[in-house]
């Protein structure tokens, strides 16, 4: 309602909103309406202002289920000293009102008649109000001695007049607290404070519908992408989860340099989101890069590959031992068979040997020394095969240098793919237009691969350039892929061991010491085992040898 409607309805306003300070009070109630966001205390406040306004006794305020029927929200008696409030967790226990009986309008009750026609309803006196059954209210009245008896209900009506609730006001006074009917003025004040509320009822639904539609799209993007990966599945869902445990303890924290840190719920919600976006852009990782849980896996293991190759080999060998076997025994050298027999037996030996060695290698569990690699190189040398007429040698160049990885399963350029992650993720979160109440989401999810010395991606951000949430999640994305269980190929660490490698990296000036600090003295990764992973892998932690560590004081 603009100011100069309210200074036109003042000429037959009733006396209580007449002077000055009540105009103020109205201005006061429509600023009530336009700024609660929660839709059920803001229904409780639709209830009061128009109760106000109306300076009515009693009333109540009703929302459309999906069912379509009309549910108590909020039930007010001042002169009982009645005030139920109903919400999402513990509704009234109060019965359903049905807009519709064996497919007919309700016509009985009154507030179902308002919001099926459309109109409010003035009545004077509430029993004598036929066509309607007011047995109901004779009832209760009849219990607690009160006389319900003006009557006013109007429907809400939304910015495209669709009704979304209904408001039922009973006996008005009178400056001398005398039950008077609701006027036709007071009728249209109230009507207008009631088109208000169900505006900002609305506008609250839209802005939580939309707020939800977003999560769930950020929550389901983080799905597809563990749903792609079986290997390390759950880390897009479990990040967010142990972000906000650690978030939760730094924020508790009173000591140290992070002891004035602190989280509103919309700064948890917003790191909340971060944590489940952190990881987008791997939807346009290569599954095979990804996935590559061992080091000649591409779309299959090339071990396989090799093993067959080696069976080949295997076989030649065999036969031209056989055929010099078979010769000697001809021309009756049975000294030579010997010591052919003895030679098949060396060779196959350590056919056997590289290939065991080769496939331990593969699995990439453990880091390569140059004696290793040598021995791939010596492997790859020592056997060829003959295909097609062509001879060829058992390992090409690409199976020597993806075995010949020193840590892990990835090859450099594969490991460079598997790096462009955020530069994807950088351009997905650029280009959200993400409202001012999420604005800090990029920095939270970008800053998870930054290290504090400047050395990590996609940025190389140094710690006076991240936010305390960025180098908190820098933490929980490595403990949470650590920790991780679900990895077939390896097996899951011990918390010591995963401490370990955290606490060598704040050594280095990679992760934050201070995080690091609560991290351990919270002991949420303690919790984090217990609720996300397994409590058997929670070992002895020794906290005086632990690197990177020292107590917050
Ligand atoms: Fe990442
Ligand atoms: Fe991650």
């Amino acid at each position: 309602m603009a100011p100069s409607d309210i200074k036109q309805s003042n000429i037959n306003m009733p006396q209580h909103i007449k002077d000055k300070t009540h105009l103020c009070h109205l201005v006061d109630i429509s600023i009530r309406l336009t700024t609660e966001k929660d839709s059920s205390k803001l229904l409780n406040e639709i209830l009061q202002v128009l109760m106000s306004v109306a300076n009515a006794d009693a009333g109540s305020i009703y929302s459309i289920t999906k069912d379509k029927q009309l549910k108590f929200e909020t039930v007010i008696n001042r002169t009982l000293g009645l005030h139920l409030r109903g919400d999402e967790n513990s509704p009234i226990d109060f019965p359903n009102i049905d807009l519709f009986v064996d497919g007919k309008e309700n016509e009985t009750a009154i507030v179902a008649h308002s919001v099926n026609s459309g109109k409010y309803i003035n009545i004077p006196d509430a029993y004598d109000a036929l066509p309607f059954d007011m047995s109901a209210a004779r009832n209760i009245d009849s219990l607690t001695g009160y006389r319900t008896k003006s009557m006013l209900t109007i429907p809400l009506k939304d910015h495209v007049d669709e009704i979304i609730g209904v408001i039922q006001l009973i006996n008005g006074k009178d400056e001398n607290g005398n039950i008077i009917s609701f006027s036709e003025e007071l009728v249209t004040l109230t009507r207008s404070f009631a088109s208000l509320g169900a505006i900002s009822l609305t506008n609250s639904t839209l802005i939580k519908g939309m707020e939800e539609l977003f999560t769930t799209f950020a929550e389901t993007i983080a799905m597809a992408i563990d749903e792609k990966s079986p290997h390390t599945g759950g880390h897009c869902k479990r990040v967010p989860a142990l972000t906000l445990m650690l978030a939760d303890a730094v924020h508790d924290n009173n000591k140290g340099p992070l002891a004035s840190f602190t989280m509103s719920e919309a700064d948890r919600h917003e790191l909340n989101v971060a944590g489940w976006l952190h990881d987008c852009g791997k939807i346009a990782t290569p599954d095979h890069i990804m996935e590559k849980s061992t080091k000649l896996e591409t779309i299959f293991d090339r071990i396989e590959y090799i093993d067959a190759k080696f069976e080949v080999i295997k076989r030649d060998i065999n036969i031209s031992y056989q055929q010099q076997i078979i010769s000697s025994l001809k021309q009756n050298k049975p000294i030579e068979v010997k010591q052919l027999e003895r030679l098949l037996d060396t060779e196959l030996k350590q056919l056997s040997l590289d290939r065991a060695l080769l496939k331990r290698i593969n699995v990439g569990g453990e880091f390569l020394g140059e004696s290793e690699i040598d021995e791939i190189q010596r492997i790859a040398n020592r056997y060829t095969l003959e295909i097609n007429g062509k001879t060829m040698p058992l390992l090409s160049d690409d199976e020597v240098e993806n075995l010949s990885i020193r840590r892990g399963t990835l090859t450099e350029s594969e490991r460079e793919v598997m790096k462009r992650h955020m530069d994807v993720t950088k351009n997905i979160l650029d280009a959200l237009p993400f409202p001012k109440h999420l604005s800090n989401v990029s920095e939270y999810a970008l800053g998870h691969h930054e290290k504090l010395d400047g050395t990590g991606y996609p940025r190389g951000l140094t710690k006076e350039q991240m936010s305390v949430p960025a180098r908190l999640m820098a933490i929980t994305d490595i403990f949470e892929a650590l920790s991780a269980v679900d990895r077939p190929y390896k097996k899951a660490k011990p918390v010591s061991e995963c401490l370990n490698i955290l606490g060598i990296m704040v050594r280095n000036n990679h992760l934050d010491p201070d995080i690091f600090a609560i991290f351990i003295e919270s002991e949420v990764y303690k919790k984090y085992i217990i609720e996300f992973a397994n409590p058997e892998q929670l070992d002895e932690v020794d906290l005086d040898n632990l690197p990177g560590y020292s107590p917050i004081v």
